[in-house]
């Protein structure tokens, strides 16, 4: 039994196609969600809080290949015990799975010159989180790490700073790498509709090297990715955010519980369209079909608009919400889609409902926007139905075993060259584990031990195969 888990759990890739660290072998996509796990907030933008990766599996019948959560650099403190606050960690060990942590660190996003508050120290200490998240002999998990994401737009402070964010790019991954080789490094803009959002709206933004064609103007004429690429060594998935928030010429901000189009993950991913922005400057094309490197929907997904402040009661339903979040992700997946974007391997569904102020106007027009998928039991039921219709193609993820290995358990190897060089041989996940239930027997001490042996085993086998 444990001999079948091992020999099914290595297969050699071919060597012509690496994979990227963590990256699903072709024709495989993993899915999984940014659940609300934080305390429900009655100020500020408001979610309503209290759910956990655990739970999200048990409404879903599945387990899901990955969970985002986010934190902070500097690491913000907590109000209830003074402690830094890194992830809940926890929540997903508590699936008892090997769901990658997809982890988002923000620098400071309102404080000018947020760039100067992250020092070596801070650096330090998220390599040593990291290095003992995906340690073996720790929690011995897949770690995706999405540094200062949207980094295009005018919402964040660190943002519209192509100089700076390349220099600290590099500073932070020179910093994790020197403690592991275990965190595959995740560059992720925003979609480049409406690009540049309104113009140079953040403390220190640098007009210069955005106004990429020189004409003295920023505009949705200047490419809105390439000033912020840090170069192909230093990144190992490329990924970007993805919303349907209504079409934007029925209102400000738009809430007009629309449809999105069938190609509107195309538009945005590829730019043209009514909605994608400047077709000049193709995401999927430059980045993960040009550079051979994955792509993952770091967050997105489609929103239900409930009620916006000022105005009372709810807002009209429109065409409602099964149909807003079924367009959405049919959109995506599909084997179309698949076949045509073989590069896109993961999706990250935004699993919150959430009151996002208008930045312009605080307390007067934001909206409450629904984004979740496994809430409403009808649009759980379509979606289910859905991805049972895709066969095997989605890969979810297994029973955790201690001890093994994060770089044996899927895709690619942690290079230290270019993976433009070609990296040498790569181990692959099988297929996944989608035919494990969702209350996973607990993993016994013994159990874990001599999955472990077995596992090292094996992988000290596959070593010497490779050699040869
Ligand atoms: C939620 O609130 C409790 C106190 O009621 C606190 O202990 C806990 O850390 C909070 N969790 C988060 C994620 O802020
Ligand atoms: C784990 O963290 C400690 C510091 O808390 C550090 O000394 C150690 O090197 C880390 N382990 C790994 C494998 O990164
Ligand atoms: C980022 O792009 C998405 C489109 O994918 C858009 O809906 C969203 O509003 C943008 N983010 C912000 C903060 O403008």
């Amino acid at each position: 039994m444990l001999l079948d888990l091992l020999l099914a759990s290595f297969t050699l890739a071919n060597t012509a196609a690496a994979l990227a660290l963590y990256e699903p072998a072709d024709g495989k996509v993993m899915w999984g969600g940014w659940v609300d796990s934080e305390n429900a907030t009655a100020t500020g933008n408001i979610g309503v809080g209290g759910d956990s990766p655990a739970t999200f599996n048990q409404r879903l019948g599945k387990n899901a290949a990955v969970f985002h959560m986010s934190q902070s650099i500097p690491l913000a403190i907590s109000p209830f015990d003074q402690t830094e606050e890194t992830v809940p960690l926890k929540l997903i060990e508590d699936t008892n799975t090997d769901a990658v942590l997809f982890l988002t660190v923000y620098p400071p996003q309102y404080v000018a010159g947020s760039w100067d508050q992250v020092t070596d120290s801070d650096l330090l200490k998220l390599a040593y989180q990291l290095g003992n998240i995906t340690d073996p002999t720790k929690s011995s998990r897949r770690v995706m790490l999405r540094y200062a994401p949207e980094m295009n737009g005018n919402w964040f402070y660190y943002a519209q700073q192509p100089t700076r964010f390349k220099t600290e790019w590099v500073r932070m991954w020179t910093a994790v790498r020197a403690v592991t080789k275990r965190v595959a490094f995740v560059w992720s803009p925003n979609a480049s509709n409406g690009y540049p959002f309104g113009g140079k709206q953040v403390p220190n933004a640098q007009l210069g090297p955005l106004d990429s064609n020189g004409d003295g103007t920023l505009d949705n004429n200047d490419d809105p990715y390439t000033p912020y690429w840090p170069g192909d060594q230093y990144v190992d998935w490329v990924g970007m955010s993805v919303y349907w928030k209504g079409d934007p010429a029925t209102g400000n901000p738009p809430h007009d519980n629309s449809l999105p189009p069938s190609d509107y993950w195309t538009q945005l991913v590829e730019g043209g369209g009514k909605f994608g922005g400047n077709k000049a400057y193709p995401f999927y094309t430059t980045w993960a079909k040009g550079k051979n490197l994955p792509l993952v929907m770091s967050e997105g997904g489609s929103a239900f608009a409930i009620s916006q402040q000022g105005t009372s009661g709810t807002l009209p339903v429109g065409v409602g919400q099964l149909k807003i979040e079924q367009a959405f992700w049919q959109g995506y997946l599909n084997p179309t889609f698949f076949a045509t974007y073989p590069k896109a391997k993961m999706f990250i569904n935004f699993e919150y409902e959430k009151l996002n102020e208008d930045p312009a106007l605080p307390t007067q027009n934001g909206v409450t926007r629904d984004y979740r998928i496994t809430n409403d039991p009808t649009v759980l039921a379509a979606f289910q139905s859905d991805i049972a219709g895709l066969g095997n193609v989605l890969q979810w993820s297994s029973k955790f075993v201690a001890g093994l290995d994060p770089l044996t358990i899927g895709g690619g190897t942690s290079d230290t060259v270019p993976k433009s060089s070609g990296s040498a041989a790569t181990t692959t996940a099988p297929s996944g584990g989608s035919a494990l239930p969702v209350s996973m027997t607990t993993v016994t001490t013994s159990t874990k031990s001599a999955a472990a042996q077995m596992i090292a085993a094996g992988a000290a086998a596959i070593g010497a195969a490779l050699l040869m």
